[in-house]
């Protein structure tokens, strides 16, 4: 397996390399970081680069993804268990707590916490101890907390759904991980690291970079899966791409999209195709229909952001306002 320090961190936007020098700067600190942002941003990435840039990078790196297991498993793996404390529990286990002491601990998708596991990181970060499940000794360890959340912590302590304290103490420094659409610059940088990279786990020759049409798709899409989901239609792209010679010219996004999909109405997937019905109707309320519609779409494709809307749908910003104040749509986005 790849070590997390092999990965390298793409990205020459401005956005991107003020995170950089952000995570250079709170790296040797032996505090804990929050590292926001939305899925696919790079945090796992991120919050790696922390630990290898601090004074603990040759101690543990240890991950816990918080969502992915019931409370109890979560607090037995965090804190690990004694002998006996619960069916099943033949032998004494280590927690991942204990696992990295002198090191890091990453908390990814740390809001699914119960407040029971919050009080206990919480106790571990003010006096570096903690208790296994079942047992009642005080074990002391020394580690660095990572935590990761796409979700607004602030606003889920307000509403009581995050410890307050905890937060408190967590948030010492906050890095924020900028969406790719907001760092359109890293988009081809990116697009062309995973495109070389797959081109050789392919065997392929070169890589002949994109077409224009494919160069603007990759511009134009919103990108609400970021990073991850970038590095996967790329790859997708080289790999069906049958002519190792040409320029990739084909972009896919959505890889499910077909009109046989499970649910899909044939007739709103693929107007083109749609017969005109046997009755008389109206040409132009159907046209006006129409492109309501495709402006809706295109509006939630690119997360009402309205330039990205109007380069989407191959017009300028004041026509698209043209469109949406004739539609009455302006209330849909934001100004
Ligand atoms: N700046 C970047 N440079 C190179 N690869 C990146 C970058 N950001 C994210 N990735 C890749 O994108 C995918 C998702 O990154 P990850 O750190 O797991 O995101 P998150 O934890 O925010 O969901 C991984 O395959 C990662 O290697
Ligand atoms: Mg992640």
């Amino acid at each position: 397996m790849r070590k997390p320090q092999d990965q390298q961190l793409i990205g020459e936007s401005p956005a991107f390399l003020e995170v950089l020098e952000h995570v250079s700067r709170v790296a040797p600190l032996n505090r804990p970081v929050l590292v926001i942002g939305e899925r696919g941003t790079g945090k796992e990435l991120i919050a790696a680069r922390i630990h290898y840039l601090s004074g603990r990078w040759d101690h543990p790196f240890i991950k816990m993804n918080c969502a992915a297991l019931a409370e109890s498993l979560l607090e037995t793996e965090l804190f690990g268990h004694e002998a006996g404390s619960f069916t099943g529990a033949t032998k004494r286990r280590l927690g991942r707590f204990e696992l990295a002491d002198k090191g890091s601990l990453f908390l990814d998708e740390l809001s699914s916490t119960s407040s029971g596991v919050q009080e206990k990181i919480l106790r571990v970060i003010e006096y570096g101890e903690f208790e296994r499940v079942g047992g009642g000794e005080s074990i002391r360890t020394n580690v660095r907390i990572i935590g990761a959340t796409n979700e607004d912590l602030p606003a889920l302590a307000e509403q009581g759904k995050f410890r307050a304290d905890l937060l408190d103490r967590l948030a010492f420094d906050v890095i924020t991980v900028p969406p790719l659409r907001e760092r359109p610059d890293d988009i081809m940088t990116l697009a062309e690291h995973f495109a070389v990279k797959m081109t050789g786990e392919l065997g392929m020759d070169i890589f002949n970079g994109f077409t224009e049409q494919a160069h603007d798709a990759l511009m134009n899409y919103a990108w609400p899966g970021n990073v991850r989901e970038l590095k996967n239609v790329v790859e997708r792209a080289v790999y069906r791409c049958q002519d190792g010679d040409q320029p990739i010219s084909e972009i896919i996004f959505d890889p499910f999209e077909s009109p046989w999909r499970p649910g899909a109405e044939s007739t709103t997937k693929t107007p083109e195709s749609a017969t005109l019905p046997d009755k008389p109707y109206d040409l132009k309320q159907s046209i006006q229909d129409e492109e309501i519609r495709r402006l809706k779409d295109a509006l939630e494709q690119c997360r009402f952001n309205q330039k990205k809307t109007a380069e989407f749908l191959g017009m300028t910003y004041h026509q698209l306002r043209g469109y949406l104040r004739k539609y009455d749509l302006t209330e849909s986005v934001s100004q």
